[in-house]
C-alpha cells in the first residue's frame, strides 16, 4: 500500500513529539509492508515566521492531496499576550479544520489503570476505569461566528455571536450514534438548553437524530452540571456529544481526569470522504504546544503515538497496525516507562525522555 501523508509538526513540543511518532511508523512500515511519502508543511506560528500566513496555500494544499494528515500543535508565547494581534497561530489551525471540512473530532479519555495515580480524582471515583469518547463538533458555533470589536452605550465592547445550522448539528449527532452503537449505546449531549437558542435547535436536532438509533439512549445534560459531573462520576459517560467550545473546555478537563494531557490523542474528521467507510481526517494531540518544555526532549509522545494509531485505524484501515500501537502503548506503561508529566515517584518507575518513550514503544510494538 502506498500511502501520502502529510506532516505538520507545528509548534513548540510538536516536532520532538512527531519525530517518535514518524519512528513508529516507519516501524510499521516495514512490519506491514506500506509505503509512506511524508511531506511535511507549515502550520502556526512557524509558518507566520516564514510566510506571514499561520495556514499557507502551500500547507493546504498538501493536506488536500494526502490521504490523512499527521500534526503536532500550534502556539507560541510571544502572540499570546496580544489579543489584538492581526496573525495569530491558532488562526491557522482554525482555517485549516474549516477549509479541510473536519467537522468531527473525536477525543477518547482513557484511563490506563496504572496511571490512576496520575489523576486528581480519588482512586474510588476512577475504579474499574474509564473509557469515554468526546465527541466535538469542530467547525461551527461561536469559534466561527462573526466577530469583531464595536462602540456601545457602556464604551468599547467586543462580540463573538455564536450560530449552528441544523444540518451541522445533524452530521455531528450521526458520527455520536454511529460510534455509540459500537460501544455501550449510550450517548450524552451536553448543551446549555436553559439559556441558549442555539442548543435548543441542538436538543431538538438530537432528538430527532436519535430517532434512527432506537438502541441508543440519548441523555441531554446541561454543561455546568457535566463539568461537575465529570468530577463527581464520571463513570456514568460513554459517548459525549456537544459543541465546539464546550468540547474544548470539557476535553482538557477530561485528559486531567486521566492524568496527563500528554496522554490524549485525537482524529478530527470529514464527511463520507471516502465510499469504503474510511475518512480523511487530521490527527493531532489533544494537549497544545507546550512552550515551557519545548526543546528540552521531555515531552509525553504518547499522545502523538496514539494519534497516529486513530490515523491508521480511521483514514487507512489499518485495523491490526493500530491495534498493535495502543497495545505497546500500554505494555510500556505497565513496564513503568514515565515522562515527567506522568512521574509520582512510584517505585518500579522508570523515568524517561521523549525519544526513550517512543524507542520502548517501537520495541514493544
Ligand atoms: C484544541 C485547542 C484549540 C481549540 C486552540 C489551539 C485554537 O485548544 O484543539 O482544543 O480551541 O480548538
Ligand atoms: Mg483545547
Amino acid at each position: 500500500m502506498n500511502v501520502n501523508i502529510a506532516l505538520l509538526a507545528g509548534d513548540g513540543i510538536s516536532p520532538e513529539i512527531i519525530a517518535q511518532a514518524v519512528k513508529a511508523l516507519d516501524h510499521v512500515a516495514r512490519k506491514y509492508a506500506h509505503n509512506f511519502t511524508y511531506r511535511e508543511a507549515l502550520v502556526g506560528a512557524c509558518a507566520i515566521d516564514a510566510t506571514g500566513d499561520p495556514y499557507p496555500e502551500e500547507t493546504h494544499k498538501i493536506c488536500r492531496e494526502a490521504d490523512a494528515v499527521l500534526f503536532g500543535a500550534i502556539g507560541d508565547p510571544k502572540y499570546d499576550n496580544n489579543p489584538k494581534a492581526k496573525v495569530r497561530p491558532e488562526q491557522g489551525l482554525l482555517r485549516m479544520r474549516k477549509a479541510l471540512g473536519l467537522f468531527a473530532n473525536l477525543r477518547p479519555a482513557l484511563l490506563f489503570e496504572q496511571l490512576a495515580d496520575a489523576s486528581p480524582l480519588k482512586p474510588e471515583i476512577l475504579a474499574g476505569g474509564l473509557d469515554i469518547v468526546v465527541v466535538r463538533e469542530l467547525t461551527g458555533g461561536i469559534y466561527f461566528g462573526e466577530k469583531g470589536f464595536k462602540d456601545t452605550d457602556l464604551g468599547p465592547a467586543a462580540y463573538d455571536v455564536e450560530q449552528y445550522a441544523e444540518e451541522e448539528v445533524r452530521r455531528i449527532a450521526k458520527v455520536a450514534f454511529d460510534m455509540a452503537m459500537k460501544r455501550s449505546k449510550h450517548v450524552t449531549s451536553v448543551d446549555k438548553a436553559n439559556v441558549l437558542t442555539n442548543s435548543l435547535l441542538w436538543r431538538e436536532t438530537m432528538i430527532e437524530v436519535s430517532k434512527d438509533y432506537p438502541d441508543v439512549e440519548l441523555l441531554h445534560m446541561y454543561v455546568d452540571n457535566a463539568a461537575m459531573q465529570l468530577v463527581r462520576n464520571p463513570r456514568q459517560f460513554d459517548v459525549l456529544v456537544t459543541e465546539n467550545l464546550f468540547g474544548d473546555i470539557l476535553s482538557d478537563e477530561m485528559a486531567m481526569i486521566c492524568g496527563s494531557l500528554g496522554m490524549l490523542p485525537s482524529a478530527s474528521l470529514c464527511q463520507g470522504a471516502q465510499d469504503n467507510g474510511l475518512f480523511f481526517g487530521l490527527y493531532e494531540p489533544s494537549g497544545g504546544s507546550a512552550p515551557d518544555i519545548a526543546g528540552k526532549g521531555i515531552a509525553n509522545p504518547i499522545a502523538q503515538i496514539l494519534s497516529l494509531s486513530m490515523l491508521l485505524r480511521y483514514s487507512l484501515g489499518e485495523k491490526t497496525a493500530a491495534d498493535a500501537i495502543d497495545s505497546a502503548v500500554r505494555r510500556v506503561i505497565d513496564q513503568g516507562c514515565r515522562t515527567g508529566d506522568l512521574a509520582t515517584g512510584a517505585p518500579g518507575e522508570i523515568r524517561v525522555n521523549t525519544a526513550e518513550m517512543g524507542d520502548a514503544i517501537i520495541a514493544a510494538l
